[in-house]
């Protein structure tokens, strides 16, 4: 490899973030925690004195912990800012390893109309806020278009969140594991921002707060989650790659206004 390869190879390596080397080895640090292996029992053979005793459960120790310090660290949190904070020092997701920024939210944290993402995409790890890509800036234009704005104001302003906090390696979808996991802190997310309403945009927001896929079965049905009223609608991102969508998430908008208003 000549001087000038060399170097663009390094400058790319400093950009993607490996700019120190630690470790002889390399280590994978997108690797899910190993679960706990399932017990073996002894053989039951012909003369056995051994007594029956089925098959014990499997315990996903290391996952359960995770929420479990999720679900303790949530409950201490009296405010956003704290919120934010015990989620920025909290350890156990993988996917914080591979992240550049925690990202919490954007917009009016009194607004009456919540949106819940799905995770951070490579603009938004970079800058550190939720939907600030294209898909955002569609998101911007519709929520405008019912006359409501993350830079709003008191009635006219959208808090936004996403169901991870941190970006998983090349935008895949998160693993069912890391949603569990960081639930406790979402729950209480959707609690202290308390909105009237809140919209639910793609299959993984929707697994998250309803428990339930299938987003074009979904969407345009009011459900209920965390004693609040949910609509689920498409991804930006799903309008942007079929735009005939449009045209229901035009509905759904309207039904959220109207909602807003009252009727
Ligand atoms: N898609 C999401 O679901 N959330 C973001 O923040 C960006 C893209």
């Amino acid at each position: 490899m000549d001087y000038f390869a060399a170097l663009a190879a390094l400058d790319w390596h400093i950009e993607l973030g490996a700019d120190e080397a630690i470790c002889d080895a390399p280590i994978n640090r997108y690797e899910l925690p190993k679960v706990a292996q399932k017990p073996r029992l002894p053989k039951m053979g012909a003369g056995s004195n051994i007594a029956p005793i089925g098959d014990m459960p499997v315990i996903p120790q290391i996952q359960e912990a995770g929420a479990d310090i999720a679900r303790i660290m949530a409950a201490k949190c009296n405010d956003l800012v704290a919120l934010r904070d015990a989620m920025a020092v909290f350890d156990h997701c993988s996917l914080k390893k591979g992240a550049r920024n925690l990202v919490f939210s954007d917009g009016l944290p009194t607004a009456r109309l919540m949106v819940i993402g799905e995770a951070p995409g490579r603009e938004e790890d970079r800058i550190g806020k939720p939907f600030v890509g294209k898909a955002g800036q569609l998101l911007d234009r519709m929520f405008a278009a019912i006359g409501l704005a993350r830079g709003g104001e008191a009635e006219k302003g959208v808090y936004i969140t996403n169901v991870m906090p941190w970006r998983p390696p090349s935008n895949r979808d998160p693993e069912p594991e890391e949603i569990d996991m960081m639930l406790p802190f979402l729950e209480r997310h959707i609690a202290l921002a308390d909105p009237e309403v809140i919209v639910c945009v793609g299959n993984i927001a929707c697994q998250a707060v309803l428990g339930k896929r299938g987003i074009t079965r979904l969407r345009g049905n009011w459900d209920s989650a965390f004693g609040k009223p949910v609509m689920p609608m498409f991804h930006p991102a799903a309008l942007l790659r079929d735009n005939l969508k449009k045209r229901d998430s035009w509905a759904d908008l309207l039904a959220v206004q109207a909602r807003l208003k009252g009727h």
